[in-house]
């Protein structure tokens, strides 16, 4: 019989089976929580039924709470009310898990008496990559089944437990690798003969463990003091060994409380808008097929490409100009494969596999049957102009041609070769292998479906692709380049670095702008400065006069040991000469310092990413605001909790952040000029969220 759309129930003598069914991951919506209340209603009244069983069609069990209903209004039956009442039921409840029980999913489970989890099954809770807390029960009933220190583990990690490990720890009674109804109807037999014994996981007595808790605390507050729900999931498993219902009283506080936190609202924009970015019209287009990548460059970007398609299974061959830097680079993608292996991302068979898989050369004619080429050569437009001419000769036809390069303008490149059309920019981050983002830069002349292969190519390597425009620096760097003057503007007019760097870390950010700077080597910005001297423009307040001064004493940050912290000790501590060359510029300039408190340090340098940021919209080199929210998630470091710039933005809103540009720019009317597009919104009431639909 069909409750809803969502949810039936059939009878096989003395059992019912409710199948939930509601496609691609059976969310538990209002429709599904309606559907499976009734279903157990009905299945209790029913006298000739003795165990009740619930499994999930399609790929998986229910992935957890339906997360698109979140911003509405609550919509009955809510889900921890309806576990406990599946918890409650007279008739004994079975639930099957496979594919993923997450979140309520896994909390569904946790309600019913014995729970059977099929092959290939991963459990978890996950609700603090959203900002919340298991919030149907989860806090209270996983302590009950494995213990405080592992229910905490898996509340507070979110990570998806293997089905071995989660019988291994008691939140399964029984792992089979029968199909679900099958499965279904065994378990449910076993539970009428007594092989199985059902029991409510509520009844069970959790040992109260504060110096546990105690010590958790205080880890995450030196770890994870800004963020609101890993607090709140240590204070509500603390009250596990509370009675049931007191215990759950404190859960629905704790979930209502991160429910109504900017960082909920944050996170789960994080959470749509890396789906959104791969649903663009390219993704309905069939690529080409990708067997054999060839990787020009055997630099840190080419070998961190090379090993992140060898992970996903590509062939590879990776051509340098000369035999030591090739045999160096094959050795460095050897070492970060065994890495993989040793993280457990990778079998030993795989491994081999990979390796056998991977070739090298030193003649680009090696490339002429590969089906993509990735060139990553350094950043110098005659020497890519050159691969490409003699790519265009050597590659086979439909070859893709693409570039990593992380500014230039690949239009020209592209107009070297006979065929534009085939030509893309994968613009990849540092390491390749590891940092989820790719820009696909889609040229003037670039063909849709060689467009439609760069995000094919994308979502094989497991990263989000986010569509750009050309223009200097595509959508991350562009924007990079123009907030990060902010920073240096700041420390001239009377910051030192390290204020600048922990006002943005107590914003979120792993790491402050100098420290990050000293990271990727100060050089490569002196270099861009170079490259841009020519054409900045007289008005441009100059940024680097204090990087500038470094860099001429060879002091490029970590790698020189030295930079705008010095690096000569395991502690990274400020230089102190820096403070002289600060202070000698300032004299220079004719400028007195002035103090800026923490919120103005953000706002500024927050409000000039935003511009920057809106400019990119209005020139169209990113199609919806949510896909410059993606490039700064995945490839800048940008606090996941604050959503994006972009999503940031509108917690300001238009009209706050003109007053706020308007204000700057009574002090640098050049730098600090207000978007068309954001007078557009505040005029017509618009957020950046409007501007995704
Ligand atoms: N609610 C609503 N939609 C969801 C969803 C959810 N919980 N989980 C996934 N979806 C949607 C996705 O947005 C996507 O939609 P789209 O096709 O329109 O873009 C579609 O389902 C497929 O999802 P994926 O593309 O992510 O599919 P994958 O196969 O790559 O991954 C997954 C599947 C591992 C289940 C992954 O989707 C996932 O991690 N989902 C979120 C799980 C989660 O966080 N659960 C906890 C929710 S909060 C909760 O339960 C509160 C409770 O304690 C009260």
């Amino acid at each position: 019989m069909q409750i809803n759309d969502v949810v039936s129930i059939e009878t096989l003598s003395h059992i019912a089976l409710i199948c939930l069914n509601n496609p691609p991951v059976n969310a538990a919506s209002q429709a599904l929580r309606y559907g499976l209340q009734q279903a157990i209603s009905i299945a209790n009244t029913n006298d000739a039924i003795r165990v009740i069983a619930i499994y999930g069609a399609g790929r998986t069990f229910v992935a957890g709470a339906d997360i698109k209903e979140f911003d509405g209004p609550p919509l009955e039956p809510m889900l921890p009310e309806l576990v406990n009442e599946i918890e409650e039921s007279e008739t004994p409840v079975v639930v099957i898990l496979h594919g993923t029980a997450l979140g309520g999913g896994l909390e569904i489970a946790l309600g019913g008496h014995v729970r059977v989890g099929l092959k290939g099954l991963k459990v978890g809770l996950p609700e603090i990559n959203l900002g919340l807390l298991p919030g149907a029960g989860g806090t209270q009933r996983t302590p009950r089944l494995i213990g405080i220190p592992a229910a905490l583990d898996m509340i507070l990690s979110g990570r998806h437990v293997p089905a071995n490990e989660a019988l291994e720890l008691g939140l399964i009674d029984r792992l089979s690798d029968e199909i679900p109804r099958d499965a279904a109807i065994g378990a449910a037999k076993d539970i009428l003969s007594g092989v199985l014994m059902p029991r409510r996981t509520g009844e069970i007595l959790v040992k109260a463990d504060h110096s546990y808790l105690d010590k958790m605390k205080a880890t995450l507050l030196r770890t994870h003091a800004h963020l609101v729900s890993p607090h709140k999931c240590v204070e509500a498993v603390r009250a596990s060994s509370l009675k049931l219902s007191e215990g759950l009283k404190l859960e629905k506080r704790a979930f209502a409380e991160s429910m109504s936190t900017p960082q909920r609202a944050g996170l789960i924009h994080a959470f749509f808008g890396e789906r959104a970015a791969r649903n663009i019209p390219e993704a309905k287009i069939s690529p080409l097929d990708l067997a054999h990548i060839g990787v020009v460059g055997a630099g840190t970007m080419g070998i961190g490409i090379a090993t992140t398609c060898l992970l996903s299974g590509l062939e590879v061959t990776l051509v340098e100009a000369s035999q030591e830097p090739l045999e160096i680079g094959i050795a460095t993608i050897h070492k970060n494969l065994e890495g993989a292996v040793k993280r457990g991302k990778l079998s030993r068979e795989k491994f081999n596999s990979s390796l056998k898989c991977l070739t090298g050369n030193t003649d680009l004619a090696s490339l002429n049957q590969v089906d993509m080429v990735i060139e990553a050569v350094f950043e110098d437009m005659d020497v890519k102009k050159d691969i490409f001419f003699k790519l265009d000769k050597i590659c086979k036809t439909g070859a893709v041609l693409a570039s990593n390069t992380s500014y230039l303008d690949i239009n020209e490149l592209a107009d070297i070769t006979s065929r534009p059309q085939d030509v893309i920019g994968l613009h990849f981050f540092s390491p390749a292998h590891v940092m989820r983002l790719i820009e696909v830069i889609v040229c003037e002349k670039t063909n849709e479906t060689v467009s439609a292969t760069g995000f094919a190519l994308a979502k094989r390597l497991r990263k989000v692709g986010v569509k750009s425009g050309v223009c200097d620096g595509f959508i991350g760097n562009r924007i990079l380049s123009h907030y990060r003057k902010t920073a240096a503007y700041l420390v001239l007019d009377g910051s030192s670095p390290q204020e600048v760097d922990q006002a943005l870390e107590a914003f979120g950010f792993a790491m402050g702008p100098h420290k990050v700077t000293d990271l990727a080597g100060l050089d490569i910005d002196w270099l861009t400065r170079r490259r841009k001297a020519p054409t900045r423009s007289k008005e441009e307040r100059y940024s680097g006069d204090v990087a500038d001064r470094l860099c001429e004493n060879g002091w490029f940050g970590r790698k020189a040991g030295k930079g705008y912290y010095l690096y000569e000790t395991a502690d990274m501590t400020p230089n102190p000469k820096v403070n002289e060359i600060i202070e000698a510029e300032r004299n220079r300039a004719g400028l007195s310092p002035k103090t800026f408190s923490v919120g103005e340090i953000i706002d500024r340098y927050m409000t000039a990413m935003i511009s920057e940021a809106t400019r990119v919209l209005e020139d169209k080199i990113a199609a919806r605001p949510l896909d410059i929210d993606m490039v700064l998630l995945f490839g800048y470091g940008f606090p996941r909790h604050r959503g994006g710039p972009m999503h940031y933005a509108d917690t300001i809103g238009a009209t706050k952040l003109i007053e706020h540009i308007e204000k700057y720019a009574q002090e640098d009317s050049y730098y600090w000029r207000v978007p068309n597009l954001l007078r557009d919104m505040a005029k017509d009431g618009k957020t950046f969220a409007d501007l995704n639909r």
